[in-house]
């Protein structure tokens, strides 16, 4: 009894105060978050009172048991607007404000709590730097600031800076994801420290550097996502560009499952040995720039299920040793991998189920949807069920492997081998897939296989087979008619003959037959037309004589149907929707086709249509080929992908439509009134030639006079097939909320069916490349060029560093900087190079800036930092220095590839300086700062991005000059 009783009272009077003082810091922390809500539309804080004395009862609160004090605050989605408070509960494990509307910064008490275990602050609009105190290696070991803190996630915010290294002083730390905000260098080496962590995601962000071998160090590290390749074109981008290659002691970390980084930027190679055993599930580093071989020991990772090594520059054979059958997923296209597939190793597959809560998270998040965007996914339904095996455009040659199955369960198949070397014949050994599979697609295309197709007949689970560019021969086997689920038959191009089998006719799932430019003869069975399903017959170049038969009219989705060049004669039927006499041409006893009934009446809303509109208008002949071929390249094609689209389409096409009729013009909080759709039209002439003022990249530019004297430019948007209102929405709100004295103005804007425009401020000066241009013939000052030059990069240094989010340009050049009457400058087009990425259905990876002024690295990598503006913007400026463009033809003697910033540079180093400026500013202007500002663009110019300055040093150095006058 006494025992107890000297245990207990300390442990008593040590409970007393916190209990009674705690109480009171709970409620003045919930009634502190309650005060910095500013928005609560669905009124979820309305029971939190302070005349409540029972806070352990209010929403999303949980109290510790049997206390009062505040063990966790669960408010996610509650649709919650405002900034967070300093304040937190005094024992708060869980803090989990995800999906909201919160904003401000992360208040850094938050990551100084002694308690909290897990923050959840994913999706908000929290902006400013991860909050830390700075790293501080000796004093900090006695009291670490975090030291509960195990899942940090800060995902989805518009957070800024660096990742910092003091979260590695968060020693529980198991979870961090910063991903899909805007932070900037490198992953700190720091983090290797992090014993604990789990998982690891920074995609999403504009990081560099080199990955630290460091995160070898995390022992138990399973999941590390450096890069994320979006599925939606809504989603934020990718910009993380890494260098060098990913470090041995990253990738053969014993304890990681799952390691996804497409797109990375890395090259290197992957290390060619390993110590201890393979965890590995999913790898994913396709389009990398990765060479070497592929290693032998991935086949030692028995739980691999997924592993993309795509569009990397491996070489070598593929090792014996990868246990093929087991794997759910493996593409190793667009390599320059060779020598012959051996058949692998069988064997059973071993099954170690993930048991690790935030290990499945992970591994379902990024494997299930890679095989969603992945169209053979979306095609074969079940993704669970669905398995690719896709080794196409490579050098493997000799013959076919037998490859076989052995996941569980009902899979649909897919196996990619075209555009390779194989030159053996068709055995019954290959189609051992089959049997496991429930549907299968197989791509032979484009290699050098010959002998007979009659082993075709003996894989039943077939929908779709192709095999065009090969060197088949002998006739069509007509087993073929057995193959009930066939889809998809191609087999053009090669040098099949025979004649075309009546049991064709029984395939009732078929939609897509090409059999053209091989020597198949005979007459068109009518039976034929008894496929009802036939969308696409490509018979071209063949031999075929007799008519068509009439039972073709009967086809209600026939789209393309193709017999040029064979021996038809008789009259051309009637076809619903084929809309090309060059389909007929070529068949000298056919009588004529009467007029291309290409423009079909619009009322038939058909596939065809579909497709033609996604082409972009009427399609001619050799535009369905492209179609055919690109359905080609996705193995199961199948219009079930543009069935798909075209619902998806309908359905936001709908929604928008509504929108379009209105025919409105939003316009920013100082616009006039004058703005509206019908002044807009009014006033350009309906976009009449006469008042184009420009054209660029994302479209052109249109004067318009709204009122006498006030005018506005109007640049109308070239736009593709477009989609994404919302995000238009939002980017655009974006860009109208900038100001800045050397930006243009966006005051308003209409998004419609038939044209989106967005309305400017007009500017008289014209813009810089006229100015340029005319240096030759004009005299200008010293004061001019600078003032132009300062305004153009503190337009840019704002857009860098001032803004939220953060703005890259893209596509600066003398054309987008547009002059006044006093030749001050204003950037224009900022933001369009985004604005047109995220709402265009096939977002561009495309180099977005204009040939001459885009930076080396962004040319090579498609990749875009706001450093590559910075190499832009040398370009303008040594234009505007020495009046001579970019690609002056004067270049062209020094040979290819000689821009103005060869040029300058090598005069430069010649000491030549004096011959680089135009005469008229050379001889007028203060020598010593001219030359200044030439070192200043040269810098700005260096292929090295750690040479290469900021735009705010930019700005502070041509500042200098200023005030050395
Ligand atoms: C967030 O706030 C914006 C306006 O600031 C609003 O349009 C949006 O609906 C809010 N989102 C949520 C989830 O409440
Ligand atoms: C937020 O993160 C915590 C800790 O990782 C997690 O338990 C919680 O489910 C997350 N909330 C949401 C809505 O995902
Ligand atoms: C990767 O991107 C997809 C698609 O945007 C997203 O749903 C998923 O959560 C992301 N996963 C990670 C781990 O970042
Ligand atoms: C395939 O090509 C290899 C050389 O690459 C050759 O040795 C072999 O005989 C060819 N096989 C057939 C069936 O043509």
């Amino acid at each position: 009894m006494a025992v107890l009783y000297h245990l207990l009272l300390p442990l008593v009077l040590l409970l007393l105060p916190l209990a009674s003082s705690s109480s009171a810091g709970d409620r003045a922390a919930l009634l502190a978050l309650k005060g910095a809500v500013t928005g609560d539309p669905a009124s979820v804080l309305s029971a939190w009172s302070s005349s409540d004395p029972d806070h352990c009862h209010w929403r999303g609160v949980t109290c510790h048991p049997s206390s009062s004090a505040v063990a966790a605050i669960d408010l996610p989605a509650a649709s919650l607007s405002g900034t967070l408070p300093a304040l937190l509960p005094p024992r708060l494990l869980r803090l989990d404000l995800s999906g909201n509307n919160f904003s401000g910064p992360i208040p850094a008490a938050f990551l100084a709590s002694a308690t909290l275990r897990a923050l959840n602050l994913t999706s908000n609009r929290l902006s400013g730097p991860i909050p830390f105190p700075p790293s501080s290696n000796s004093s900090s070991s006695s009291s670490p600031p975090c030291p509960a803190l195990a899942h940090l996630r800060l995902a989805g915010n518009f957070l800024v800076g660096e990742i910092p290294s003091a979260v590695a002083q968060c020693r529980s730390l198991r979870v961090l994801d910063v991903s899909r905000n805007v932070l900037e260098g490198a992953v700190p080496r720091a983090l290797g420290r992090l014993a604990a962590l789990r998982a690891l995601d920074v995609s999403r962000n504009s990081l560099t550097d080199r990955i630290p071998p460091e995160l070898g160090n995390c022992r138990d590290l399973a999941v590390l996502v450096l890069t994320n390749l979006t599925a939606s074109p809504g989603d934020q981008p990718e910009f993380n560009a890494f260098l060098g290659g990913l470090p041995p002691e990253v990738v053969t970390n014993p304890a990681l499952e799952v390691l996804w980084a497409p797109r990375a930027n890395f090259d290197g190679r992957l290390p060619s040995y390993r110590n201890g055993s393979c965890r590995l599930r999913a790898v994913n580093l396709g389009q990398n720039y990765i060479g070497g071989p592929v290693p032998k020991w991935l086949g030692e990772c028995g739980d691999l299920a997924f592993l993309d090594l795509s569009s990397n520059s491996l070489e070598g054979s593929m090792p014996a040793e990868l246990r093929i059958g087991c794997m759910q997923y493996l593409n190793v296209s667009q390599n320059l991998l060779s020598g012959p597939l051996l058949s692998p190793v069988e064997g059973k597959c071993s099954s170690c189920l993930v048991d690790d809560d935030v290990v499945i998270q992970y591994y379902e998040g990024l494997v299930g949807i890679a095989l969603i965007g992945n169209p053979f996914g979306s095609v074969l339904g079940d993704i669970t069920k669905a398995a690719l095996h896709d080794f196409s455009n490579n050098g493997f040659s000799g013959a076919l492997p037998s490859l076989n199955l052995h996941l569980v369960g009902n899979y649909s198949y897919g196996l990619l081998l075209n555009s390779n070397m194989f030159n053996s014949t068709l055995s019954g050994g290959f189609f051992g897939f089959c049997k496991a599979a429930s549907g299968v697609a197989v791509n032979l295309s484009g290699n050098q296989l010959s002998g007979s197709l009659d082993m075709l007949s003996s894989c039943t689970s077939l929908q779709s087979f192709e095999a065009g560019y090969n060197k088949f021969d002998g006739s069509i086997f007509p087993g073929i008619g057995d193959l009930h689920l066939l889809r998809v038959l191609v087999l053009r191009a090669n040098n099949l003959s025979g004649e075309i089998p009546v049991r064709f006719g029984d395939l009732a799932a078929l939609e897509v037959l090409d059999l053209s430019k091989n020597s198949v003869a005979g007459i068109l069975p009518s039976h034929l037309a008894d496929a009802s399903r036939l969308k696409v017959v490509m018979l071209d170049h063949n031999r075929i004589s007799g008519s068509i038969p009439p039972s073709f009219i009967e086809l209600a989705q026939l789209s393309v149907f193709d017999v040029s060049f064979n021996n038809l004669s008789g009259d051309i039927p009637y076809l619903r929707h084929s809309a090309d006499c060059s389909f007929f041409v070529g068949n000298r006893l056919l009588s004529r086709c009467l007029g291309p009934n290409a423009s079909a009446p619009p009322s038939i809303s058909t596939n065809h249509q579909k497709w033609t509109q996604r082409l972009g208008g009427h399609m001619t002949k050799s535009k369905y080929l492209v179609v055919i071929i690109a359905a080609s390249a996705t193995a199961l094609v199948s219009f079930v992908v543009a069935v798909l689209l075209f619902f998806v389409c309908e359905r936001r096409k709908r929604a928008k439509i509504e929108n379009f009729k209105k025919k409105a013009v939003v316009t920013f909080a100082d616009a006039p009134a004058e703005i509206n759709y019908d002044s807009i039209i009014q006033a350009t002439s309906n976009f009449s030639i006469q008042n184009l003022i420009g054209t660029g990249g994302f479209g052109a530019t249109y004067k318009a006079e709204l009122a006498p004297g006030y005018l506005v430019a109007v640049k109308r948007l070239a736009m593709g097939r477009f989609q994404g209102l919302q995000q238009f929405d939002a980017e655009i709100a974006t860009l109208g909320r900038i100001r800045h004295k050397n930006l243009v103005t966006l005051i308003g804007y209409h998004i419609g069916e038939s044209d989106t425009f967005l309305i400017y401020n007009y500017l008289p000066g014209g813009n810089l490349e006229s100015f340029i241009h005319e240096m030759g013939s004009r005299q200008v000052s010293w004061a001019e060029v600078y003032t132009i030059a300062m305004d153009v990069a503190q337009a840019l240094a704002f857009l860098h560093g001032s803004c939220t989010p953060r703005i890259i340009h893209r596509d600066i050049k003398p054309s987008n900087i547009l002059l006044d009457e006093d030749l001050n400058a204003y950037l224009s087009d900022f933001g369009l190079a985004r604005l047109m990425e995220v709402t265009q259905t096939h977002a561009t990876t495309d180099v977005a800036g204009t040939f001459g002024y885009v930076a080396p690295e962004y040319a090579t990598t498609c990749r875009v930092s706001d450093k590559s503006d910075v190499y832009s913007f040398g370009v303008v400026l040594l234009e505007l220095m020495s009046g001579k463009r970019s690609l002056d033809p004067s270049f062209s003697q020094f040979g290819d590839g000689f821009t103005i910033v060869s040029w300058g540079r090598m005069l430069m180093q010649e000491d030549r300086t004096s011959e680089f400026f135009s005469p008229g500013l050379w001889d007028t202007s203060p020598k010593d700062r001219l030359t200044e500002m030439l070192k200043i663009a040269i810098s700005c110019t260096s292929e090295s991005l750690a040479v290469r300055l900021s735009m705010r040093q930019v700005a502070a150095r041509l500042k200098q000059l200023r005030n050395e006058q």
